[in-house]
């Protein structure tokens, strides 16, 4: 496996990918990589001749400087990770090399349609603007013939596919299925920074989740939406920041469960905000 810390080797390295007609699976993260990252990657070494993985914790889609500064960050433990499961490529660069200085400044104003506008994006202004500034950077230097990433990040899923349409990228986005513990917890890097009584708590968030499905024949989606809200937060040091079902397209919140819906959650447990979330049975 190589580790490639420059965009220029990184160019040079792409190239001559490309002159050898070399599929490449992309796995853009920014470390910190638990078996969720460790099925994407899978997936892609299974579907590509070449697998690159980038680490690269990218400080224009933080809104929190404290969040920015606690991200937790462990490339020789993320790099064994990834030789043992065939990543091919790692790419590692600094914030410097990603970025003119002027980009770091997040000068950038993309265009969402309004998906942007809800749940994430209400709560973290600028978060949306800063992944779509370098994924959009990433893609144009891996070139990648398929990129993976996470359904737990529903609402980036849905702003990516946005953008590889409106920006015309030649890349086939794959959407992979939420990773979860034993004990439903979604896996995030988030969860490193959990107390063992946290992580306890935490639990909470997708037991609640699921129990929600059992009573979605029963209630509006207004009316769910707020029994999730009151259980979640019934549990110490849990605070539900959002919950919304929304739309699985338009992310616009529903009044019935005639389309097809998705439940999201972002809930603070202590300091360490977590998100989540679950698909519910649309009903004609
Ligand atoms: O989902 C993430 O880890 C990040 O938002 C991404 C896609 C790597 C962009 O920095």
């Amino acid at each position: 496996m190589k580790i490639i810390l420059s965009t220029s080797e990184l160019l040079r390295t792409i190239s001559e990918l490309k002159l050898q007609n070399s599929t490449i699976g992309f796995v853009p993260t920014m470390g910190a990589l638990h078996s969720g990252h460790e099925s994407l990657v899978k997936q892609s070494v299974a579907e590509n001749e070449v697998t690159i993985v980038s680490i690269f914790v990218n400080p224009t889609q933080f809104n929190n400087p404290t969040d920015l500064e606690k991200y937790p960050r462990n490339i020789d433990k993320d790099s064994i990770l990834l030789q043992s499961v065939g990543c091919s490529i790692v790419f590692a660069p600094d914030a410097t090399e990603m970025y003119a200085e002027n980009e770091l400044k997040q000068t950038f104003e993309f265009d969402f349609n309004g998906l942007d506008l809800v749940m994430e994006g209400k709560f973290r202004p600028g978060h949306f603007n800063g992944v779509v500034q370098v994924v959009s950077k990433l893609f144009r230097l891996v070139q990648p013939t398929k990129a993976y990433f996470g359904e737990k990040d529903f609402q980036q899923l849905a702003i990516i596919h946005h953008m590889v349409k409106s920006m015309g990228f030649d890349v086939q986005i794959i959407d992979c299925p939420i990773i979860r513990e034993d004990t439903g917890l979604a896996l995030s890097s988030r969860n490193e920074r959990l107390t063992a009584q946290q992580h306890k708590n935490a639990i909470h968030i997708s037991k609640v989740l699921f129990e929600s499905r059992n009573f979605a024949s029963q209630l509006s989606p207004q009316e769910l939406t707020e029994w999730v809200t009151k259980e979640v937060n019934a549990k110490d040091d849990l605070e539900v920041e959002y919950f919304e079902i929304v739309d699985v397209h338009s992310l616009q919140q529903v009044t019935n469960w005639e389309t097809k819906t998705v439940g999201c959650i972002a809930v603070f447990c202590g300091e360490v905000r977590l998100i989540d979330n679950i698909r519910y049975e649309s009903h004609l």
